[in-house]
């Protein structure tokens, strides 16, 4: 069974060792990362239209339900991480625990994760950065900063950020840690700020009723701003780096979704306190509802801040998901020559710069809710495949070295499978289509094209059960 051949694991540690990174990261700098890689166009904008349109102030719940389903699929997939301690990603970890058309298929729903996820993220930034030049005095005409669906032509500040940042990108931009620090802290400032105007206006009168589209209603918003959690894997990617990853990556992983979790819900909870929930699905609903309470100035800077750090989750997902193609294209699964380094910036600039077109022309085209909604659907199915692939790996390979244990991982991975399978199933009709249709594509061009070319010899057991 070729298409379950495994990748050797001693070549991966060989890669990692020609490279190898120090170990400097502890617990805060892993919450400090995975907070820089969540916080963005998911609280700043999809929970006003999740609110208005799916759940009402009952998006406060959709939030817990949310963060639950994240920290199932997270505590398994730091597992997954430590054991492949490589900088990369699920795809590499799937490769060498599970097989080739399982990294394949991991891979391939990374694509959504971080490329149609960088197209939402754009459309995010671009609603805050009209809305700012729009306080500036410089207004954008709806054509040009709206997508065809919703009453434009193009979302063009969407299609200017994905392009520039590909550049940036060509050019070796990569986040620094300290970079990283003060970006959170513009980030954490903007939604304390927000939350410093907003908390004392409060009406409870808007939070009734508290569900007006039912549970379901609820269970639809928590599928859609699953999208605001996404970014949390980020943090096990860095195993190889971590001083004591046993106890760092899972403090890391799950404190940043605790604080995450709790800063969503109490934002959440302002936003449909201090505006009737209808009014919120907007470009930039935490902006609008300062504006709406008389901050004008609030609300610039905290739509200043916004813009901040949707750039940096902008920046990580471009980043990643031009190391997993060039990952996907040294094994062989995709053609070599479009992951060709520049001579002079050693960055893969083809690849950069065609994720980027794509990246610009999904943002530029499409409604941000239903990228978004796409992003989530690829993004759990490939944990609840990672989550999977940690019981399986516990009764094949019992013995290997687990830096992290999964706590209860008879519980927690059914519970991973349950929990995001059920944000799953409550997406719309027309993203399971989508999703469909992507999934065959990408098993067309596995059997076309990367079975046949794919490098992994067939023989070596990737993972000694020692
Ligand atoms: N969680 C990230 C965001 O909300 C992807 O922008």
């Amino acid at each position: 069974m070729d298409i379950f051949r495994t990748k050797n694991i001693a070549t991966l540690m060989e890669g990692a060792a020609q490279q190898r990174l120090k170990k400097t990261l502890g617990a805060t700098d892993l919450v400090l990362l995975g907070i820089g890689c969540i916080i963005g166009t998911g609280i700043f904008v999809l929970t006003g239209v999740a609110a208005a349109e799916h759940a009402g102030p009952g998006i406060m719940l959709s939030f817990v339900l949310s963060g639950l389903a994240c920290a199932f699929a997270a505590l398994a997939y730091a597992e997954l991480a430590a054991i492949v301690p490589i900088a990369g990603s699920a795809y590499t970890y799937a490769y060498a625990a599970l097989g080739e058309i399982v990294a394949w298929i991991v891979g391939w729903n990374l694509i959504l994760e971080y490329s149609v996820g960088s197209s939402a993220v754009a459309a995010g930034w671009a609603g805050y950065m009209t809305g700012l030049l729009k306080s500036a005095g410089v207004e954008l005409p709806r054509s040009l900063t709206a997508v065809p669906a919703e009453g434009g032509i193009v979302n063009l500040p969407a299609v200017f950020i994905a392009i520039f940042l590909s550049f940036l990108l060509v050019r070796g931009t990569k986040e620094s840690a300290s970079l990283n620090r003060i970006l959170v802290a513009v980030k954490l400032t903007a939604v304390f700020i927000f939350l410093l105007l907003a908390v004392p206006r409060i009406n409870p009168a808007n939070w009734t009723p508290f569900m007006p589209f039912g549970f379901s209603g609820v269970a639809t918003g928590a599928a859609l701003i699953f999208f605001a959690y996404i970014g949390f894997d980020a943090v096990a990617t860095t195993a190889e780096e971590c001083k004591n990853p046993n106890r760092d990556l899972p403090i890391g992983i799950i404190g940043s979704l605790v604080v995450c979790t709790l800063l969503y819900i109490v934002v959440a909870a302002a936003l449909t306190g201090v505006v009737p929930y209808q009014q919120l699905g907007n470009a930039e609903p935490v902006a609008y509802a300062l504006r709406v309470l008389g901050y004008n100035f609030g609300s610039a800077l905290v739509g200043a801040g916004a813009i901040a750090g949707i750039t940096t989750v902008l920046l990580v997902l471009m980043y990643g998901q031009t190391r997993i193609f060039f990952a996907m294209s040294r094994d062989g699964l995709i053609p070599g020559g479009i992951c060709v380094i520049h001579p002079t910036y050693g960055t893969p600039h083809v690849i950069t710069i065609a994720a980027g077109i794509a990246v610009a022309l999904i943002a530029g085209f499409t409604p941000i809710g239903t990228i978004a909604e796409l992003t989530n659907i690829g993004t759990l199915f490939a944990f609840i495949l990672s989550a999977i692939g940690v019981w399986v790996l516990r009764f094949t390979k019992p013995a290997i070295h687990r830096p992290f244990r999964c706590p209860a991982v008879s519980l927690v991975v059914p519970l991973a499978v349950i929990s995001c399978g059920y944000l799953m199933y409550n997406l719309l009709y027309d993203t399971w289509i989508r999703f469909g249709v992507w999934t065959a594509i990408g098993f067309a061009v596995y059997f076309v094209y990367g079975r046949r070319n794919s490098v992994i010899g067939k023989d070596a057991d990737p993972l000694p059960n020692k």
